[in-house]
């Protein structure tokens, strides 16, 4: 199967890719990993949806483009010069708040359960701060994360990060995980319902 010829990707992509690339910004996403979200995306009805690492707005706008009307997105990134695209070209949507702040900082202030889907592709969220984030993922929410195959731009010693984070996630009781070979390499979790799991007789 030849996967890209079914993409549907968000109209604004082209003039976003465009930004991107004039400013040499080497780290928005995979239209797999886009597609994926706007999937995602779709299956949450009125959603509150989180994405950490804004860049340009590449996963943005795949995360709108999946979203329905009454679905809210936060974005956020601490680098004004490159979120301006997003605001530039997504900014017009009523759905959409850019903020330009730390992500970390963000976190800690949300309430318990407060997301049905996070997008973590900055440091804090993933990397740092991890049960920041997963805290906030609803029962029946995702938690999403890309870059899990080795990538040309990672910096020395980021590789062996990885594996530990992979089986810090797997091995987390609250939560269903799905890894993928697919895109730069992704990870889909799922909290799992507050019932649980029905005892096996
Ligand atoms: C991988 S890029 C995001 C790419 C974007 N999601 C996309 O798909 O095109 C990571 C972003 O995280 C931002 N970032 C780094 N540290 C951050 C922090 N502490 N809080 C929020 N954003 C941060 C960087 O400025 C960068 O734009």
């Amino acid at each position: 199967m030849h996967e890209s010829p079914f993409f549907m990707p968000p109209l604004e992509l082209p003039q976003i890719m465009a930004r991107t690339a004039e400013l040499n910004f080497e780290m928005a996403s995979e239209r797999g990993i886009g597609t994926l979200l706007q999937v995602l995306a779709a299956s949450k009805s009125a959603g509150r949806l989180l994405e950490l690492g804004t860049g340009t707005g590449v996963s943005t706008a795949w995360l709108l483009s999946g979203m329905d009307q009454n679905s809210s997105l936060i974005s956020i990134d601490t680098d004004p010069r490159v979120q301006t695209v997003a605001r530039d070209l997504l900014g017009h949507d009523p759905r959409l708040t850019l903020l330009t702040e730390d992500a970390a900082a963000f976190l800690r202030d949300q309430p318990k359960h407060s997301f049905d889907l996070i997008f973590a592709d900055a440091m804090p969220g993933k990397y740092e701060c991890l049960d920041d984030a997963l805290v906030l993922v609803k029962p029946g929410g995702f938690y999403v994360i890309d870059d899990l195959l080795p990538q040309p731009n990672w910096p020395a010693g980021h590789a062996e990060k990885v594996p530990s984070l992979l089986n810090r996630l797997s091995s987390n009781p609250q939560f269903h995980m799905a890894p993928m070979a697919w895109a730069s390499g992704v990870a889909v979790l799922v909290r799992k319902s507050i019932l649980g799991v029905p005892p096996r007789i």
